[in-house]
């Protein structure tokens, strides 16, 4: 059998390798040293817009601390996302807090404006007025920024951005990372770059980062001895995988400017198949580093073959597909959060396939997927 085509595998630059041999001729084998400091000073000048970084062990970890920062607590209401990756919402379960879900609007498949605006409305009557919003920009796209932080702004909530998928995105001409009050990256495997497991919090508020290095290291106090006064996590970023990370930050326009070829080839090879559309910019004023393709399939234009005849179509020639995530108000451990959507979410997850879409994919394999989805839709 040819060898699978996966989803999104790491990249690697080949430089990786001399920053951890540099780790380790000065011992440094630990979750501080120079690969850290190095790391983060190549993230803050690729973001530019005088941006803070603290590194993380995962992305998860740096949402976590996020929602620490901006003060959610027990028993608070935190508004999420309702169409991403679980991590987005997980943070404001492990402080007690109630993730109040919505959906999304239908040209960037992140969280609707207008049903956002009504969440807020309707948690105010309830006398719950929200301690924070965690956007999404989904597979890369960024979200509609101006209004939602118009909306955050009168009414005054702060903003989290999880820019977890968008490294390298841009809106309006600055990088995704850079809206939030408090913003984060993931440099899990499967992402744009990656240093193996790993994240980054970001802030333009000094305060924020120094406190977020604060509580990733356990919150020591400044003493001496070991004393502590506040609860803190070991969430560092290792010195090891930061030099992964710095290998990889040589390479990430590289990295983009594939993804977004991949995007470009799979649009021109499927733009004659009926039934068959992508999530796609909606204006100049949105750039994504498309870090998964997906497409929506329109059963009603397919002859009835849907995303799953197609993920499984895919998968018997080992070519590695995937549903949308699945929105987080389907999900059981959400099941009584509050939900304010019109079913967009739904229909984008039933109908919704991200496509392969690495960095190291060959025209060869590009033209395979292709085909099997050609081929998949020809025959019925
Ligand atoms: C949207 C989103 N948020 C958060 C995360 C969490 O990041 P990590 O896996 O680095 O903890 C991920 C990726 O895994 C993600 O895709």
């Amino acid at each position: 059998m040819t060898p699978r085509i996966w989803l999104s595998p790491p990249h690697t630059s080949g430089k990786e390798l001399d920053f951890i041999q540099d780790a380790f001729a000065k011992n440094w084998i630990a979750p501080i040293g120079e690969n850290v400091t190095g790391f983060e000073q190549d993230i803050c000048s690729f973001l530019g817009k005088n941006i803070y970084a603290t590194s993380t062990n995962t992305g998860t970890a740096a949402l976590h601390l996020a929602l620490i920062i901006l003060g959610v607590k027990r028993d608070d209401y935190v508004i999420c996302q309702d169409l991403t990756f679980v991590a987005t919402v997980n943070p404001a379960v492990y402080l007690g807090a109630t993730p109040v879900l919505v959906d999304s609007e239908r040209e960037t498949w992140n969280i609707s404006p207008e049903l956002l605006e009504t969440a807020i409305k309707d948690c105010l009557k309830k006398g719950k007025k929200p301690k924070a919003i965690v956007w999404v920009n989904l597979y890369g796209m960024p979200a509609k920024i101006d209004e939602i932080r118009q909306i955050a702004q009168s009414y005054e909530i702060p903003l989290l951005e999880d820019a977890a998928e968008s490294l390298g995105s841009k809106y309006k001409g600055d990088y995704c990372g850079t809206f939030g009050d408090i913003a984060m990256i993931s440099f899990n495997g499967n992402k744009i770059i990656t240093t193996s497991n790993g994240g980054v919090l970001l802030s333009k508020n000094k305060e924020f980062t120094d406190k977020a290095r604060f509580l990733a290291s356990q919150a020591r106090d400044d003493a001496p001895y070991y004393q502590h006064s506040t609860v803190g996590y070991n969430y560092a970023l290792s010195n090891i995988s930061a030099g992964i990370g710095r290998g990889q930050m040589m390479v990430l326009p590289q990295r983009v400017e594939q993804r977004r070829k991949n995007n470009q080839y799979y649009r021109e090879h499927l733009a004659d198949v009926e039934g068959i559309s992508f999530q796609t910019e909606p204006s100049a004023d949105f750039y994504s580093n498309y870090w998964l393709t997906s497409i929506i399939v329109d059963a009603e234009k397919t002859n009835g073959i849907t995303r799953e005849d197609l993920r499984l179509a895919l998968n018997e020639v080992n070519i590695e597909s995937r549903p949308l995530w699945k929105p987080m108000h389907l999900q059981p451990i959400f099941n009584d959060c509050p939900y304010y959507g019109d079913g967009t979410s739904d229909a984008l997850f039933e109908n919704g396939l991200c496509l392969p879409s690495g960095s190291m994919l060959t025209e060869k394999e590009l033209s395979r997927v292709v085909e099997i989805i050609r081929q998949k839709l020809k025959n019925n």
